[in-house]
């Protein structure tokens, strides 16, 4: 794997191909260059995880019995609307859920074998920047306004790599340069408001790079950038992700984004995951009526004639979930049984790695019609864009 030393130059912003989607990412059958690597063994293991807030209105299930893996060189996707619990998983596994009033109140978060729930805070925050890093979506939010950019960049360095001064600046140029910020060594002393936002998302995946993490965490690290900059800064991560190798969970309401860069999906809605797999497949074969309907509002390069539409209402608070399938209330395929009962992750036939939570996909249900009969549904049912 080349070292950082020998990677990424920036470059002039590429002018973006035909039938490119909002935000730069279009949907192609070529795999990208992060498709290319090929993931390792697992690094980040998330097994059952349940992380509620108690308040006056009772219990918010705002992640519920949640179960991933991320492997080595792998970026997963997290997808779904706001509120569907992304965040709060992301900050689970960094355990910076507030308390009160959130507590994970059940599960194991295993990184590199050991369980991070089990760890001292002193222990996490060895962690925390260093092992795992975190990107957001508003940089200007995650800089201080009142400290240089050389200052805030070098206080992870410093604490983390044991570095002296200087040196930690060296290495501050060096990630600058990395990510593309032109005469890096003269902006160090400068502060954040004298970037532009595109220029600081890039200052935070400087800063997330800056101690070699294993694992990244980037929540919605596009969504405050317009159209060109956030295809930019995707290009940026995808290229150094498959130069570093470094696993990274994107997380993102956009299925368009996800498609850019992930190997593999996990489709959240409402504290749950209701569908996981590859990403291809989540983009030929979608199973869950709720990733169809997301699927239904993005223009397909490869679709050009399909209509678009959005799913109709929203998504219920965590401590008001409707009883049975937590997708009941906007499915137009609900049946009798999906109020009765909630589903459990099905497997879907022939597709290893596949899985759906939704009554339509029981073993002996599953059937290829299904899926066109959701979309047609779907589309019915949908306000149109
Ligand atoms: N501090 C909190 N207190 C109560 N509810 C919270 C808190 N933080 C998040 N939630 C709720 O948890 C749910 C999931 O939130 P979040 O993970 O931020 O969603 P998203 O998928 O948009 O990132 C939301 O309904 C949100 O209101
Ligand atoms: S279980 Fe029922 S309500 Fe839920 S997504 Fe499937 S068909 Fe729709
Ligand atoms: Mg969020």
């Amino acid at each position: 794997m080349a070292t950082k030393d020998e990677l990424w130059k920036p470059e002039k912003s590429p002018t973006p191909p035909p039938g490119t989607l909002p935000g730069g990412a279009h949907i192609v059958d070529e795999a990208s260059p992060a498709l290319r690597t090929v993931p390792g063994e697992p690094m980040l293991e998330v097994k059952g995880l349940c992380t509620y807030f108690f308040g006056e209105e009772g219990v918010g299930k705002a992640v519920d019995d949640v179960t991933f893996t991320v492997r080595k060189r792998e970026v997963l996707g997290i997808v779904g609307e706001s509120g569907c619990g992304k965040s709060v998983t992301s900050l689970s596994i960094m355990r910076l859920i507030p308390n009160p009033p959130g507590r994970i109140t059940a599960g194991e978060i295993l990184f590199e074998g050991k369980n991070l729930l089990a760890l001292s805070e002193e222990e996490m925050r060895k962690v925390r920047g260093n092992k795992i890093s975190m990107i957001f979506q508003e940089p200007m939010t995650s800089l201080n306004p009142v400290f240089t950019i050389g200052d805030q960049i070098t206080e992870g360095i410093r604490l983390h790599m044991k570095l002296g001064k200087s040196q930690a600046r060296e290495r501050a140029v060096e990630m600058m340069e990395l990510v593309g910020i032109p005469a890096p060594r003269d902006r160090l002393d400068d502060y954040p408001h004298q970037f532009s936002g595109g220029m600081r998302q890039r200052i935070m995946i400087a800063m997330a790079l800056a101690c070699d993490p294993t694992l990244i965490i980037a929540d919605e690290p596009t969504t405050a950038l317009d159209v060109t900059i956030q295809a930019q800064i995707l290009e940026l991560m995808k290229s150094l992700q498959a130069r570093l190798g470094t696993s990274i969970i994107l997380i993102t309401h956009d299925l368009a984004v996800v498609a850019e860069m992930a190997h593999r999906v996990n489709v959240m809605y409402a504290g749950r995951v209701v569908e996981e797999a590859d990403v291809r497949t989540i983009y030929k074969t979608p199973k869950h009526p709720y990733t169809i309907g997301l699927l239904c509002a993005i223009p397909r390069v490869d679709k050009p004639e399909g209509k678009l539409c959005v799913i109709s209402g929203t998504v219920p608070s965590p401590f008001h979930f409707p009883k049975g399938c937590r997708f009941g209330n906007r499915c137009p395929m609900k049946f009798d049984k999906c109020e009765a009962e909630e589903p459990p992750l099905f497997p879907i036939k022939g597709e290893p790695g596949h899985a759906a939570r939704c009554w339509l996909y029981e073993p002996d249900k599953q059937d290829p019609a299904t899926e066109k009969e959701v979309r047609r549904k779907m589309l019915e049912a949908g306000e149109r864009v």
